[in-house]
């Protein structure tokens, strides 16, 4: 059992410390918004993340987890520290640092014992140095510290498990002895440990998500030349990822990749390249393909319905993905204010994120479910994979709707059934030769 302070209890800080107090450790949770730890003391949840309610009721109740606005008590009697404030994109596409360096600066005015300092938010290579810097810095008395990189690698709705889980735990430092205490910390997690210096792990973390960018961008071209080839995209990635080199997973083709982590990282990845004389033309290739996508979303949705002004959309989903209320860098945001630039009346329905995505977009209007959303719809557009909009009653959906027409941005239905049930229908890469036959696997195993 360790004593561990969180800096940051966002969608990464807040689960970082549920799941180490769920191992055991006393956790203390700071963060400078005071509204967010007074909701939290009562028990609300600042973000959707499936489980993690009843995570954080657990530990509290055990008396592992407590939350403060306090640096004095966050960081009393701790061993470690772990930073989780947000690193969002700068205008120049550079990741902004302010709050790191607040959450760096006040943890050094306010450390009364010798610190581990674990950087686990998303911080370009080099940060580590500087946070050190910081600290030196800012301390009115030296007192010892050892700097930590834990970059996280949380997809969110499914941030618990994959903490629990990982594929493996990266630490970087300069002290060996200080990596392997924060080692200890991740033995329970039973995956391998990576222990290598802070600028490389620092590296591993851009390179993992910008790759996992690169794989988007990658399926979504091949969905666009299988389109006119008629060849189906779903079945050529599934064909694609027996072969381990490439892998089956993030081979989803759709409205490109959104959220708080892969624009601001391949972003930033890309401005590290260029800060040091690189021209990291892969990295704006992956953004470049993905910056079309929305648009290209709502020009096949005129090619489909024709003018769209005066005609009634309805998003299906409004998250940036399924399984969470995190609008950032969501695909409708841009795809309803593009609807609504060409006179369109938006509605949408989403089964988490409303309440957060209303501040976003006021003009958008909020449907009770799915049904109601078709009611009267010139088309419906499927924004976000949420598993609700799988087994929809479609018969239903289209006898409501003005129009039959559904275009599919996440391939979450199948076009030969939509083509009988008299929908007008597109998915995304979806070629099609006239005669579909359903892909056919035979285990064949050896
Ligand atoms: C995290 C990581 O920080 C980011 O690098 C990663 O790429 C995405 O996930 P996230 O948890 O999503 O960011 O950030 P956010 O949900 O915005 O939460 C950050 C929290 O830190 C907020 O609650 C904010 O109030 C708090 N904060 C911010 C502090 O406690 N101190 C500060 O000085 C600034
Ligand atoms: C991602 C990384 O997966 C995680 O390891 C990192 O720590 C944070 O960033 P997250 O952004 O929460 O996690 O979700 P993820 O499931 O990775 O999806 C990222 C984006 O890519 C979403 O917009 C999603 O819709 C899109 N995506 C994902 C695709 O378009 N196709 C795919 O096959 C997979």
């Amino acid at each position: 059992m360790r004593k561990i302070s969180v800096i940051g209890v966002g969608y990464v800080g807040l689960v970082t410390a549920a799941c180490f107090s769920d191992l055991g450790n006393t956790v203390i949770a700071l963060d400078v918004d005071e509204k967010r730890i007074a909701g939290l003391k009562r028990g609300e949840m600042p973000i959707y993340e499936p489980g993690l309610k009843e995570l954080v009721q657990r530990n509290v109740n055990a008396g592992r987890l407590v939350f403060t606005t306090s640096y004095q008590d966050a960081l009393k009697d701790s061993e470690f520290v772990f930073i989780c404030v947000g690193t969002p994109s700068a205008v120049d596409g550079d990741a902004d640092l302010k709050y790191v360096e607040a959450a760096a600066k006040s943890i050094a005015e306010n450390m009364q014992a010798p610190l581990i300092v674990i950087n686990k938010s998303t911080v370009p290579v080099g940060t580590g140095d500087w946070v050190a810097e910081i600290i030196t810095e800012a301390q009115s008395k030296p007192i010892d510290f050892w700097v930590v990189s834990c970059p996280e690698f949380l997809r969110e709705g499914s941030a618990i498990a994959d903490f629990m889980s990982p594929h493996r735990t990266v630490l970087g430092s300069l002290h060996r002895e200080a990596a392997d205490k924060v080692a200890q910390l991740h033995l329970p997690l039973r995956a391998p440990i990576v222990i290598t210096d802070l600028r490389t792990a620092e590296m591993i973390k851009y390179a993992s998500n910008a790759f996992l960018a690169t794989k988007i961008s990658f399926i979504n071209e091949i969905a666009d030349i299988c389109e006119s080839l008629g060849a189906d995209v779903k079945e050529v990635a599934a064909g694609m990822g027996f072969d381990p080199r490439i892998g089956k997973h993030f081979l989803e083709a759709g409205l490109g990749y959104g959220g708080s982590c892969f624009p601001k990282d391949v972003k930033a990845l890309a401005f590290m390249a260029e800060e040091m004389g690189h021209e990291p033309r892969v990295l704006n290739s992956v953004m470049t393909v993905n910056s079309l996508r929305r648009g290209m979303m709502v020009n096949r949705l005129k090619n489909m319905a024709g003018d769209l002004n005066g005609k009634t959309i309805g998003l299906l989903g409004l998250a940036f993905k399924w399984n969470t209320d995190d609008m950032r860098d969501a695909p409708s945001v841009d795809i309803a204010e593009a609807l609504s630039k060409e006179g369109a009346r938006v509605r949408a329905f989403d089964p988490v994120a409303m309440d957060a995505a209303k501040e976003i977009l006021p003009k958008v209007e909020m449907a009770k479910d799915a049904y109601e959303l078709a009611e009267g719809a010139d088309a419906l557009i499927v924004v976000t994979e949420w598993n609700e909009f799988k087994n929809l009653d479609l018969e239903r959906l289209r006898d409501s709707m003005r129009q039959p027409l559904i275009l599919d941005g996440r391939n979450i239905y199948l076009p030969e059934q939509m083509r009988r049930l008299g929908f007008t229908y597109q998915g995304i890469g979806r070629g099609y030769n006239g005669i579909k036959t359903e892909i056919e696997v035979r285990p064949n195993a050896a």
